[in-house]
């Protein structure tokens, strides 16, 4: 799955009272301003600050949006059943077009996807997406495969340092001072944190390379592996969204996860072998 695997409908239950009442959040005198997060192993939404009534609602939308995405996953995907992580969910309810955000935060640039907080030390980033808005398509651009986009660019990045340096575990040794203990990064790890930004800042791959323009309608679902297929969103309002991260030993194509198209050019690994 070197692309964008679509859905013109949520190929699991969703609610219309769900979605109207997300939609509904989105007004000035709202809580729901910002991005929010699901921690599904928790039940727990992050970045919402409202009353104890509309939390509840929105814990209990985002963990059946969770759940539903999950059990559908887990069918459709059966390889990766037992084999994967499930990381955070999250409710997108700001208008993409023309966001003021710094520059390796802004997602119309075109990019691959690295958590800072959650390394994967070589798994796969599996995102599914699901755009509620009533009519306005969720609307984005996506690149070329990750293959052809390390063979150009890797090296320029900064491969080899990051393969000779190997992995964090001098620092990570050392706990931060406030907050969570930074996480332990293999040289894969780091150098993906690295290449997302240089991505970013990097003008002429944002102007020069092949895109090609992908408009999701309302209610479209799509499931991509962001690690690997560079993506920007242009505009659009309203997603709901799931991430997996599908460890290195249960790929159906370890060959072709960005961390093998790495070591292949590099020479060598840049992380410990799965487990
Ligand atoms: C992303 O760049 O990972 C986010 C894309 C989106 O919200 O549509
Ligand atoms: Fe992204």
């Amino acid at each position: 799955m070197n692309r964008v695997l679509y859905f013109p409908h949520p190929p699991f239950e969703f609610p219309d009272a769900d979605r109207e009442f997300l939609i509904s959040q989105k007004r000035a005198d709202s809580a729901v301003h910002k991005n929010v997060s699901y921690r599904p192993a928790e039940n727990k939404v992050r970045g919402f600050e409202g009353s104890p009534e509309v939390l509840e609602r929105l814990t209990g939308i985002m963990r059946n949006y969770s759940q539903q995405v999950v059990s559908f996953v887990r069918h459709f995907l059966a390889p990766y059943d037992g084999g994967y992580k499930l990381d955070f969910a999250s409710f997108r309810p700001l208008e993409e077009e023309g966001r003021a955000l710094p520059i390796h935060k802004r997602n119309d640039l075109l990019h691959v996807d690295a958590f800072p907080t959650r390394p994967t030390h070589g798994g796969r980033i599996l995102r599914v997406f699901t755009n509620i808005h009533p009519i306005k398509p969720r609307v984005w651009n996506v690149g070329e495969n990750f293959p052809v986009l390390a063979e150009h660019l890797a090296q320029d990045a900064g491969l080899n340092r990051f393969a000779a340096a190997g992995d964090t575990t001098r620092w990570a040794a050392i706990p931060r001072a406030f907050g969570a203990p930074i996480p332990h990064r293999s040289a894969y790890d780091r150098f993906m944190l690295h290449f997302h930004d240089f991505l970013k800042e990097n003008a002429t791959f944002q102007t020069d390379s092949p895109k090609i323009r992908m408009e999701f309608p309302s209610m479209a679902t799509w499931l991509v592996f962001t690690d690997g297929v560079p993506h920007a969103v242009l505009g659009g309002q309203h997603a709901l969204e799931q991430t997996f991260i599908i460890s290195r030993g249960a790929l159906v194509k370890p060959e072709a996860a960005p961390i093998s198209v790495l070591e292949k050019l590099c020479g060598r690994a840049l992380a410990a072998n799965p487990h």
